[in-house]
């Protein structure tokens, strides 16, 4: 099998010359999208109800299953997209889901459809094409050009369907997307739609199928040996003869190690998997500091030719697990110092940018987090690629466990897709499975899963998240064991009885704290920022982190949670609707546990006062003034009289009761006797400003960078007015706009996103008469005497060999005060030839072209009024060339745009959030935030040039 050199250069230069005709396009852009209905198949566009359907007959997909559909009066939008985020709120909707007024009982707000048409350029009709989709909540039906593609039930599974045979070469497409969120498959906020990328691939039909590569790596000394095992699948209607060439790339794009294989032959729609090992010497480990990466470039080459690259990114670390000492990554003990997060942030809701994700692991790693447990399902991909950037480990979290093919089918998509993710550590078979962890059936399942898991991944542990019944069940067998909630159990007893199993707590923490506030409010729904154990027996932060942070046997912990979400408001019903676990907010701004995670989780001085000091009307009162420090001594003032110097214990915090005087509290830190940090809090003056604080200042002009700008009230002197709730007013000009707002109140019900809203208004009843005889101008009159006009296209279009003879068409258009203060567009479509179109008799479209289908009339304020309208449309009625064709007789409806209210939000003490994100261009964005009675702010962004992902049209 081995190549002369000669030969080797030869493929080199094949390589370098021929590039692969594999394309991966982001098809995310220009969708339409509508509600439709989850009980009446009219509303839901009477999909399904034709005499043959999608299931009866292949490329039958009706009503806005089919090619031929209107879709003109539907919203537009970009993906991905949560139309949870978009409702509003019902206090009989569901808890879990944070009362947003979708799913049972809102059957109208709960099917919704995506339609997009797309061109494929003539010279495709030699590839594969794949439809891929990373995540759509949930319950999706699939159609393309009619042709039913098939249904994917998860709300978190990616899933793809080969499209080829079903597409137009050289002419127009259109894919139909039903998605159905009434069911919920979690407890918590969950979103709605396609809230993840989808991406059209292309490949040769000879090619690497999707996840097709699984790299793994053994380091020893100073070298990792590599094994790559690749699968080449042969979609080609006959066998091929074929080289692999896998090379392994380094992030400077120098190759560092290759391999070639030849001469293979693969039967027609057969595929098999090649192993090659290659040796990377001095190889660039990853990890949590330096999180190097490396790709592997996968070349099928047939007669010389490239005609597959495939790429898969992979990082070179060992991990290892162990019951005694907790986990080591690249031979180095790690305590996991984790969190719990759903994919959830204020203002976008499930419908996460990339850079958002990035921006969110960042916040994480701020507070020493370094591992991220997907609680409770498959995350996004976009989610695992920022991880493996920016170090972060990954517990990679199943939805629901069993042992169906069904239910396994979902466990292995997760592993196929993820498995070459460095970050990735740990695989997790499910969550507090409350029917059977705690007994021998549970046990039984997770050792199914388990050893079925083995399959597609032995690099890598399985672990269970169990919350009670420790010492039984799922814990007896799980390889690693998740503790959830120390207050179910001691794990030193389990650990005792099960010493061959490693472990790390998969939940803790479950407090409640709202940012900003310092004293309960029940009647308000705002619990204080003081980590306390809870009523209900959850331990405090420190207190489970001591547990976890005394005992080697224990990997570590994962907070519940990083992050505020939507849904779960525990321990508060409606109007809460926001839950306050999380270390930050649901905008990610910090709540002070942030500050005691910060100080004992990295290196960094740490020195937090807690409570602000604005509590006009507390004068005299006692105030529990905490202080989070990594500092061996503190000392706390008050308007500069000592309050007493303290030492701080390890994992602990310090407190102080003061009776409040307006003025400052400053904390001083001492390290082996010496002064080295001081911080102080100061009463503020009145709120006098807006001030506003992005993350970045410098956006990539992509269309999909984001900057996460902090909204501030501020003093005088620029100080943030800690209690300050003040309605502020944002405007973007330039290249970008905002996608979202919050302020992380969990009561707030104020719009996350304000988007113009987009009606269809239909008409009733059409009504037909012959033109022949008939006095066209007074017939087209609201007036003009029609009783006796017969019910119009009852026919369904003239059959063959009819003589088409001018007919007049009319109906009426209902439109209401509100609908005449929006833009109103009549999306026609023809029913005839020779067309002349009237309102209320004033003529919009006359002797329309023949050749044209689709035309669009403006309908303004001179020609439509609130109230009854009538439509005439004259024209000679399309006759059928076969009795079996369908002619359109459907005139179309009229689109309704309201244009949006100005971006607003509340600060929630002192502060708010919106998300900006590119358009595509250069230039300066400028942002302007205003509140009325406060010096507005105006901050400038810079967009850079950046080029674009490769995008689908
Ligand atoms: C756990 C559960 C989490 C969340 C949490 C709230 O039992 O696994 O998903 O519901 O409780 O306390």
């Amino acid at each position: 099998m081995k190549k002369s050199f000669a030969s080797l250069c030869l493929i080199f230069i094949a390589i370098a010359l021929a590039a692969s005709p594999r394309e991966r396009l982001l098809m995310n852009y220009d969708w339409k999208f509508a509600f439709g209905h989850a009980a009446d198949v009219e509303k839901d566009f009477n999909v399904g109800t034709s005499y043959f359907t999608y299931l009866a007959k292949a490329g039958y997909g009706d009503g806005a299953a089919s090619p031929d559909f209107d879709d003109r009066t539907w919203r537009s939008l970009n993906l991905p997209h949560d139309w949870a985020v978009e409702a509003g709120f019902a206090e009989n909707a569901s808890h879990s889901h944070g009362y947003k007024a979708i799913g049972p009982g809102f059957p109208e707000s709960s099917v919704g459809w995506y339609r997009k048409n797309f061109h494929l350029p003539v010279e495709d009709d030699d590839k594969r094409i794949f439809i891929e989709f990373d995540g759509v909540y949930r319950d999706a039906r699939v159609w393309v050009n009619g042709f039913y593609c098939g249904n994917d039930p998860s709300g978190y599974t990616s899933f793809s369907f080969d499209v080829t045979e079903y597409l137009n070469f050289g002419g127009n497409n259109v894919i139909a997307v039903r998605v159905d969120a009434s069911m919920e498959e979690g407890w918590f906020y969950e979103g709605a739609g396609i809230y993840r990328h989808v991406w059209l691939t292309k490949t040769n039909p000879l090619h690497v199928p999707q996840y097709g590569a699984f790299v793994t790596t053994e380091v020893s000394d100073n070298a990792a040996e590599v094994t790559a095992r690749v699968k080449v699948l042969n979609k080609a209607l006959e066998g091929k003869t074929f080289d692999i060439r896998n090379q392994i790339v380094a992030a400077n794009g120098n190759v560092v190690a290759s391999a070639v294989m030849e001469n293979i032959s693969l039967a027609a729609m057969f595929t098999d998997e090649f192993t090659m090992k290659f040796t990377v010497d001095n190889p660039m480990l990853w990890d949590l500091d330096t999180p190097n990466l490396y790709e592997l470039h996968s070349h099928v080459i047939q007669n010389d030719a490239v005609v597959d690259t495939y790429r898969t990114t992979f990082g070179i670390r060992t991990i290892e697990w162990t019951p005694d000492r907790g986990f080591f990554l690249n031979g180095r003990h790690v305590k996991i110092k984790g969190s719990n997060n759903h994919q959830n942030h204020a203002g976008v809701g499930t419908a996460i940018p990339d850079g958002l994700h990035e921006w969110r692991l960042i916040q994480l790693k701020y507070m020493g987090n370094n591992a991220y447990r997907t609680a409770h399902y498959p995350p996004s991909p976009a989610l695992l690629e920022a991880a493996d950037r920016v170090g972060m480990l990954i517990l990679n979290e199943n939805r629901l466990m069993g042992t169906t093919d069904e239910i396994l089918d979902h466990l292995r998509r997760l592993m196929i897709r993820d498995r070459n993710h460095p970050s990735v550590v740990l695989w997790s078979i499910g969550n507090e499975e409350w029917a059977i962890e705690g007994n021998e059936r549970g046990a039984r399942m997770a050792e199914y899963m388990q050893a079925y898991a083995k399959q597609f991944d032995t690099t890598r542990p399985i672990n269970a998240a169990v919350s009670g019944t420790w010492g039984n069940g799922i814990s007896s067998v799980v390889e690693v064991m998740g503790y959830n909630y120390l207050r179910h159990g001691s794990t030193d007893a389990h650990y005792a009885k099960y010493p061959w199993q490693a472990s790390l707590g998969t939940e803790e923490g479950s407090t409640n704290t709202t940012r900003g506030i310092y004293f309960d409010d029940y009647d308000k729904q705002y619990l204080a920022a003081y980590d306390r154990d809870t009523p209900s027996g959850f331990f405090s932060i420190q207190h489970g982190w001591k547990h976890y942070a005394d005992r080697d046997y224990l990997s570590g912990m994962c907070l519940w949670t990083g992050f505020d979400y939507r849904g779960e408001p525990t321990p508060f019903g409606f109007p809460s609707v926001v839950s306050y676990f999380g270390m930050m907010d649901l905008c990610g701004l910090p709540k002070d546990n942030v500050y005691y995670l910060k100080s004992w989780w990295t290196n960094d001085p740490v020195l937090h006062i807690l409570p602000h000091w604005n509590w006009k009307g507390r004068e005299g009162e006692p105030i529990d003034v905490w202080v989070y420090s990594n500092h061996d001594e503190v000392e706390l003032f008050v308007n500069n009289r000592s309050q007493g110097r303290q030492k701080m214990e390890r994992n602990g915090h310090l407190s102080w009761q003061v009776n409040y005087v307006p003025g400052t509290l400053r904390a001083v830190g001492y390290k082996n006797g010496k002064r080295v940090q001081v911080t102080t809090v100061e009463t503020t003056g009145a709120p006098s400003g807006v001030a506003l604080e992005p993350h970045r200042a410098e956006l990539k002009g992509d269309f999909e960078d984001v900057s996460v700008v902090t909204v501030k009230i501020v003093d005088r002197k620029g100080r943030v007015v800690p209690d300050a709730n003040h309605q502020v007013y944002f405007e973007v000009s330039g290249p970008a706009q905002i996608i979202g707002v919050g302020n992380g109140d969990p009561t707030s019900h104020e719009p996350c996103r304000f988007f113009d809203e987009v009606r269809t208004v239909s008409f009733s009843k059409w009504q037909q008469m012959a033109a022949f005889g008939v006095n066209i101008s007074e017939a087209v009159m609201p007036e003009f005497f029609v009783a006796d006009w017969q019910p119009a296209f009852s026919d369904g279009g003239l059959a063959p060999g009819s003589s088409s003879l001018p007919t007049l068409y009319r109906a009426s258009l209902h439109l209401t005060e509100n609908d005449l203060k929006g833009n109103l567009n009549w999306m026609f479509r023809s029913v005839g030839n020779n067309q002349s179109v009237y309102v209320n008799g004033h003529l919009v479209g006359e002797n329309l072209d023949n050749n044209q289908r689709d035309f669009v009339f403006k309908l303004s304020g001179d020609v439509v009024r609130p109230g009854e309208n009538i439509v005439t449309v004259v024209a000679n009625p399309f006759v059928k060339v076969n009795p079996w064709d369908e002619v359109n007789t459907n005139p179309g409806a009229v689109q309704v745009i309201q244009a949006h209210e100005k971006w607003q939000r509340k600060t929630f003490n002192g502060l708010a959030q919106i998300i900006i994100q590119s358009t595509g261009k250069q230039g300066d964005v400028v942002i302007s935030a205003s509140s009325p009675g406060l010096t507005s702010v105006r901050y400038v962004i810079k967009t850079v040039k950046a080029p674009r992902r490769p995008f689908l049209q």
